[in-house]
């Protein structure tokens, strides 16, 4: 048992440190009629009511008497110091024994449900818990205190989960952020970083968020998504997958290129399974998110700048100096400005076999958007010269998308061909057509190849031994597309 509370208010506390006296947080009534927003209101959608059955006024009184009296009675600090488990138990003990002493009456289930809330609010991130518990949530959305959205099977759904207040919710991003090392405040508002699962967290506070902070977290994926799931989600063909495979195996360089969320970093980990186990990886990520396989792999991460705004590692600094490194390929989680200059030199200089996403909608889009970060990074080269840069370096866009279904299909496997005068010339190799949709509302489509017997890569793939293998599913997917026609 702990002694009497030494401190409160204790900020960047070690691992999973205890939020300084933060009053119980809790799971809101149902919200009935809240209005959705941004994107979300474009696709109405139903509000989650099963995490928390309406609790009661006293639920809720109990749980503030019984949380001021555990925060005099145990030193928060001291809590901190141990591993989540033990303090869990600690704190049960107390609470227990503050149920007893105060001949709380509640029925059991009550109790234990008490139990967690603290728990939750003391050890873990408090409401957020019961999302990061499910497996089926992709991602969570709190915009401020009072709404929270989660996305399941691609929709965006409004959960009642609710933070007490803003304060609350402040703290449960700065306790996220602390854990590796970021801080997240009024005067450095924007944070990126990851839970120790793994999962990929985003933090805007006040001022620049004006209803209280916004946190986005991409739930980490224990079982990542393969090309063969893929395949039978139907997001690709089976001979789309196939194609994907050898042009990872055969070492072109590839864009992946989509809008946000339609899942470009998923398909990079899936084409990075194709690498031969021998090859020398190296991967730039702003959050590290990337599950490579191979033995042979170095994750590199960039950092924001400290507190006096200096020590900042930007993706561009990450990228030069990988070529220092001696890759074999490099990965670059996403490409978002200049660096994609040193990417393009690197694929350019017997780096091939090299990869990075780029938000944008159409292989075409991903061109111009190449090129104009290009331009960001303050080059004044002739356009032309860009682009010769460009054809020069890619071999292969891959195009993600989420469609208005929620269902993220491949839409594009584009070759860059060449330049034909000041254009580049790009050549689709497959396509994901939409026909329709159902009586449920679900899209309609389906993959076909555009009939290209000898894509540009097929000297690569033949280099590589797997020009048969390429012919094969080249055929497969010529005779199926035929059989749809
Ligand atoms: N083909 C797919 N079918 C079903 N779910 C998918 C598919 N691809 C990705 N997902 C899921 O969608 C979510 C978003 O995927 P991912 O992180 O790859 O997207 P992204 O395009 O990289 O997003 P961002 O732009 O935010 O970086 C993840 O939870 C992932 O598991
Ligand atoms: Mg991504």
């Amino acid at each position: 048992m702990f002694g009497k509370r030494t401190q409160i208010g204790q900020e960047n506390q070690p691992a999973r440190p205890a939020i300084p006296a933060a009053p119980p947080a809790t799971i809101a009534a149902p919200a009935q009629s809240a209005p959705l927003s941004g994107a979300a209101s474009a696709r109405p959608a139903p509000i989650t009511t099963e995490f928390a059955p309406q609790k009661s006024e006293q639920y809720f009184h109990t749980k503030s008497m019984v949380f001021g009296a555990m925060i005099e009675a145990i030193d928060l600090s001291q809590l901190s110091k141990l591993d989540a488990v033990s303090a869990r138990d600690e704190l049960r003990d107390v609470i227990t024994e503050i149920l007893a002493l105060k001949s709380v009456a509640m029925s059991i289930a009550e109790q234990e449900e008490l139990l967690e809330d603290i728990c939750n609010d003391v050890l873990g991130y408090g409401p957020l818990e019961p999302l990061l518990a499910r497996d089926d949530i992709a991602d969570i959305m709190v915009n401020g205190a009072e709404k929270t959205y989660i996305e399941v099977n691609g929709k965006i759904q409004l959960t009642n989960v609710r933070f007490r207040d803003n304060t609350q919710l402040m703290n449960i991003c700065q306790r996220i952020v602390s854990q590796v090392g970021r801080r997240v405040d009024e005067s450095s508002p924007i944070c990126d970083a990851r839970l120790p699962d793994g999962s990929r967290v985003n933090v805007i506070a006040p001022p620049l968020a004006i209803d209280g902070a916004a946190l986005t977290i991409r739930k980490f994926k224990k079982d990542k998504l393969t090309l063969d799931q893929l395949t039978r989600f139907a997001s690709i063909s089976p001979e789309g997958a196939e194609v994907l495979k050898i042009i990872g195996r055969v070492r072109c360089n590839i864009v992946i290129s989509g809008g946000t969320g339609s899942g470009k970093t998923t398909l990079l980990n899936c084409l990075t399974n194709y690498i031969d186990h021998d090859e020398r990886v190296i991967t730039c990520e702003d959050a590290a998110e990337l599950q490579l396989q191979q033995p042979h792999v170095v994750r590199l991460e960039t950092r924001p700048p400290n507190l006096e705004g200096t020590g900042a590692v930007t993706m561009r600094d990450l990228v030069k100096n990988c070529l220092r490194m001696r890759p074999e390929r490099i990965i670059v989680g996403e490409v978002r400005g200049p660096e994609v200059f040193d990417l393009l030199q690197a694929m350019n200089t017997g780096h091939d076999g090299s990869m990075g996403t780029i938000h944008a909608n159409s292989p075409r889009e991903c061109l111009a958007r190449m090129e104009a970060m290009i331009a960001m990074g303050g080059y004044s080269l002739p356009p032309k010269t860009v682009r010769e840069m460009i054809c020069s370096s890619i071999d292969v866009i891959v195009q993600a998308q989420r469609l208005r279904d929620g269902s993220r299909r491949i839409t594009h496997i584009t070759e860059v061909m060449g330049m034909e005068g000041d254009v580049i010339v790009t050549q689709d190799v497959f396509i994901y057509d939409i026909t329709g949709e159902d009586a449920n509302g679900r899209i309609i489509g389906q993959h076909r190849s555009t009939g290209i017997g000898k894509p540009r890569f097929w000297d690569r793939a033949r280099y590589y031994g797997e020009d048969k293998r390429l012919a094969a599913a080249l055929d497969a997917a010529e005779t199926r597309s035929d059989k749809v026609a």
